[in-house]
């Protein structure tokens, strides 16, 4: 009897806890088993014959990583909702299928651009840095006082799953919600959110999510005119890296035209643009919009889905064309 060898699949980095149970049973995977990426070097040195790669933001799959996996690469699985890691026209030339991790993110994502705003509204940052400095303090009628977000219009660049959740989130705050999306959402999936053209937008929101998908078009849509758009003294989150110019945001900041602001992941990670670090308003976190346990098994457990799928000659659960 010959037994059908088990297909190789990479895993670029550690997973959640359990997540892979389901793929080691049928598929020969070898886990960069690591909190830190693979070098480009190793990387490539690991691809050759591969049927399937599991991926985050940070591997690069553009034709030379197509070139090193050859034929027999049938997906990349990226573990993440956004894509702008992967040359999506390069895979449909070789023949590769591209899938995500839409969905499962949704909510832990809302739930952080929540924890941003009333931290960057409410001085968080600052306050938990102060009381850590050793400083004199004293509570005062006029001490570090922050935006009262409570019934303050919400402005969502982006309305897509996320801005969505973020929306339905601002009832609990009774804040009207505007937003700009390409086209305007049907009403019933807008549920009272009003959609405005970018511009507008930005002038009648005193706190601003960005959750737009990076792409070509939507690079640094947030520049330094769109920013001296937003009213004095808004605040502004940022949930997408490389959508809102961050040198541009630091000026904003510095100027005191912007309160606060807030960014949950960084154009050129890991490294932060130490103008923004230099800004006591801004609050700055190490990329965890999806950061939680549930939220990553869900994630790895999709990207596993999508390779065990293909991998027994299906289309994938959540591709991406
Ligand atoms: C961002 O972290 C993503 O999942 O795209």
């Amino acid at each position: 009897m010959t037994e059908t060898p088990q297909p190789p699949v990479l895993v670029t980095r550690r997973l959640a806890d359990g997540v892979l149970d389901r793929l080691t049973p049928v598929a020969a995977a070898t886990v960069h088993d690591s909190e830190q990426p693979m070098t480009r070097a190793d990387l490539l040195a690991a691809l050759p014959g591969r049927a399937a790669v599991i991926t985050t933001l940070d591997d690069r799959v553009d034709e030379e990583f197509l070139a090193a996996a050859g034929p027999s690469l049938r997906i990349v699985a990226n573990h993440a909702v956004g894509t702008h890691n992967i040359d999506r026209a390069a895979c449909a030339a070789h023949g590769v299928l591209v899938s995500n991790t839409p969905g499962v993110l949704t909510d832990a994502t809302a739930d952080l651009a929540w924890a941003l705003l009333l931290a960057a509204g409410r001085r968080i940052g600052e306050g938990e840095r102060l009381l850590r400095s050793g400083r004199p303090w004293a509570w005062a009628p006029t001490f570090m006082l922050g935006l009262e977000l409570t019934g303050t219009p919400l402005g969502i660049l982006g309305m897509g799953r996320i801005g969505q959740a973020v929306a339905r989130r601002a009832a609990g705050f009774g804040m009207p919600v505007a937003y700009h999306n390409r086209t305007p959402l049907p009403a019933d999936t807008a549920a009272g959110a009003r959609w405005l053209p970018l511009d507008d937008l930005l002038a009648a929101s005193p706190v601003l999510v960005v959750t737009c998908p990076l792409t070509a078009d939507t690079r640094h849509l947030v520049n330094a005119e769109r920013l001296a758009r937003l009213p004095a003294g808004a605040v502004l989150v940022s949930m997408t890296a490389g959508v809102v110019d961050e040198a541009a945001l630091a000026a904003a900041l510095g100027s005191g035209h912007l309160f606060a602001a807030a960014v949950d992941n960084f154009e050129h990670e890991p490294a932060v643009d130490p103008a923004l670090l230099a800004q006591e308003r801004a609050v700055l976190v190490p990329h965890l919009g999806s950061a939680t346990v549930r939220t990553r098994q869900a994630m790895g457990g999709l990207a596993v889905d999508n390779v065990l799928a293909v991998l027994a000659g299906g289309a994938p659960l959540t591709p991406v064309r």
